[in-house]
């Protein structure tokens, strides 16, 4: 629970020159100043990631990643902030130092810890006599010692407090506890999360423990499944199951079978099958999409054969197109999921048919009958499937689709290719990502757009306009919480922040990109003074405008009330003044 000293961070990130390092992962060609390629935070042909040298951070100006060295390793191996410092210090041989008492930026390595703690005592139980129980009820459900012991499955009894007990005194502060999601809070106080439950653990691809599933399976319980939280090491959105034990065999054998549930993953591992990962249960995103493309193209929908099943494949697939991959499906029979398939019919159906899977739209036409429809129904279906087909942006792929489903439907392709451009690109399918674009942090009024200038200037310019904004703007007046946030750095550390350096303030990636943008967006600008001047006019106008809409209220109710407002009238041409005055 130590944290990396300062003087540390600093001298690693000011050796590690930022082209090098991106360049690793990214063909950099220089243009002008900056530096540009294909984005790796998403799909583009044409290159809109740029970077600074001079400023040491990057920025992609179509999906608007943003950071400086640390984060780039960050986002790009998806490791955290310790761990970044880490893998460059190794490249540039500067020896690591912690500092001793420092506590929560040793957030990740105790969240790490409390995991590592929580999967030997779930393994030890499993393996002791109370874990009997569950011992057979895995071996019966078809799972050998081996694999038990691969995957590290284990078991979680039945008590409050096994594991907060063994967590005690080991110097976790409670926020690390409550944020670990390994445990439940009430006003007794804090209880074990899992309980009476077969435990899977969820590893980080590099494969230490960052989440469990755990399945009841002695009683009724109507949660047959409860998963840990979201924690901040735990994004459900782009985690798989098993990943890290199969990475190799997708490599090698160019595809992964995609399940669903944990135990149709341990039933094809057991049956040799292993380029397999499961999504555990969540939604398939892009993101998912987007860490599997880095491994393989290639992409065999194996979910369970029931009606839900069908139609959780049908979204995956749809997904995968637009993410560049390439999806195919194999449906149980009987509406049957994998694991009771193999159960049932053993695993050398399913063997013959990963070699053969059916084509996605195949499964489509065969699935909605399609191919059957008439009237106004077949008129639907082909619509929905241009909607489809307009959010895809590999040409390549769009063109291959467009003529295979002419071909099957009995469309003319011109047609079909016409009623695809005349489709609305569903937001929801904007080629960056579903999850972030939510919660992209924007500056649209004009308010924001002005603190952003200053912020920007505050940063590039010469120190006399600094001086100037310090001297005139209070930083109350930066009413956004990010951009106040920013400033408070530029005005407490007196200004003596590189770029770069600025970004490791922020913590959320969100953040982060948009302080990146902030940073990489504006350089040198002539007529500096005025926009100064300007934007210092439109912040601090603000609050007085907003006093003098207060003031039209309160005329108006006077008014209402048969009364004069002379003394509200007189206090808005006072601050109409005032405004002028600026
Ligand atoms: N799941 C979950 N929470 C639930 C139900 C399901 O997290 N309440 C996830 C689990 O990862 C599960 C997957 O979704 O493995 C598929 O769910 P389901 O088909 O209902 O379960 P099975 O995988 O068939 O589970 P089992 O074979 O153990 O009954
Ligand atoms: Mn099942």
């Amino acid at each position: 629970m130590s944290k990396i000293s300062q003087d540390i961070i600093e001298r690693v990130r000011d050796s590690a020159d930022i082209v090098d390092v991106v360049s690793k992962y990214v063909d950099l060609k220089q243009r002008g100043p900056n530096f540009f390629g294909l984005c790796p935070f998403h799909n583009e042909k044409t290159p809109s990631f740029s970077v600074a040298p001079a400023k040491q951070i990057f920025y992609c100006f179509g999906c608007n990643a943003g950071g400086n060295v640390y984060s780039f390793l960050m986002d790009y191996q998806q490791i955290p902030f310790p761990d970044a410092v880490k893998v460059l210090a190794e490249q540039y041989n500067i020896p690591i130092e912690f500092n001793k008492k420092d506590e929560d930026s040793g957030l990740y390595s105790s969240l790490h810890e409390l995991h590592e703690i929580a999967l030997e005592l779930y393994q030890d139980n499993l393996f002791s006599n109370s874990g009997e129980k569950a011992l057979s009820y895995l071996e019966d459900r078809g799972l050998n010692e081996d694999i038990i012991r691969q995957f590290k499955v284990g078991y979680a009894k039945d008590s409050w407090d096994q594991l907060v007990k063994k967590c005690k005194g080991k110097g976790f502060t409670r926020s690390q506890i409550v944020q670990s999601g390994l445990f439940s809070q009430s006003e007794k106080g804090t209880f074990d999360r899992f309980r009476s439950r077969v435990m899977f653990p969820i590893f980080h691809p590099s494969g230490k423990p960052i989440a469990f599933g755990g399945r009841v399976f002695e009683s009724k319980d109507p949660a047959k499944y409860l998963n840990s939280p979201e924690t901040p090491l735990y994004k459900k959105s782009n985690v798989f199951y098993g990943l890290q034990a199969t990475r190799d065999a997708i490599r090698k054998e160019g595809h992964v079978v995609l399940v669903e549930g944990y135990m149709d993953f341990l039933k094809l591992y057991t049956n040799t099958i292993y380029p397999v990962v499961s999504v555990s249960g969540t939604a398939f995103t892009s993101r998912h999409a987007s860490s599997i493309s880095k491994i393989t193209s290639k992409v065999i929908l194996l979910y369970d054969g029931d009606e839900a099943g069908c139609t959780a494949a049908i979204r995956a697939g749809w997904v995968l197109f637009r993410s560049g991959l390439i999806p195919s499906v194999i449906r149980p029979p009987n509406g049957l999921d994998p694991d009771d398939w193999i159960d049932q019919f053993g695993a050398s159906k399913l063997l013959s048919a990963i070699k053969d899977p059916q084509d996605y739209i195949d499964f489509h036409i065969e699935l909605y009958q399609g191919d059957k429809l008439t009237g106004a129904e077949r008129q639907q279906y082909i619509l929905n499937l241009a909607k489809e087909i307009k959010g895809i942006e590999d040409g390549v792929i769009r063109n291959d689709l467009v003529k295979l489903i002419a071909e099957k439907l009995y469309i003319g392709e011109h047609d079909f290719i016409k009623t695809v451009n005349t489709q609305r690109i569903n937001p929801e399918y904007s080629p960056v990502d579903e999850i972030s674009n939510e919660e992209k942090i924007v500056f649209s009024s004009k308010v924001d757009k002005a603190q952003v200038e200053l912020i920007q200037l505050l940063i590039n310019d010469e120190k006399d306009l600094r001086n100037n904004i310090i001297e005139n703007l209070e930083l109350s007046l930066f009413t956004h919480p990010l951009l106040n946030q920013l400033a408070k750095i530029l005005y407490d550390k007196n200004l003596d922040v590189e770029s770069s350096s600025i970004i490791e303030y922020f913590q959320d990636k969100n953040e982060r990109d948009s302080i990146a943008q902030i940073l990489f967006t504006k350089d040198q600008n002539s007529m500096s003074e005025e926009i100064v001047s300007d934007c210092i006019k439109i912040l601090k106008s603000e609050p007085l405008k907003e006093k003098i809409s207060a003031l039209r209220i309160g005329i108006r109710e006077k008014e209402s009330r048969g009364e004069s407002p002379v003394k509200e009238m007189e206090a808005i041409t006072k601050l109409r003044i005032k405004i002028n005055d600026l």
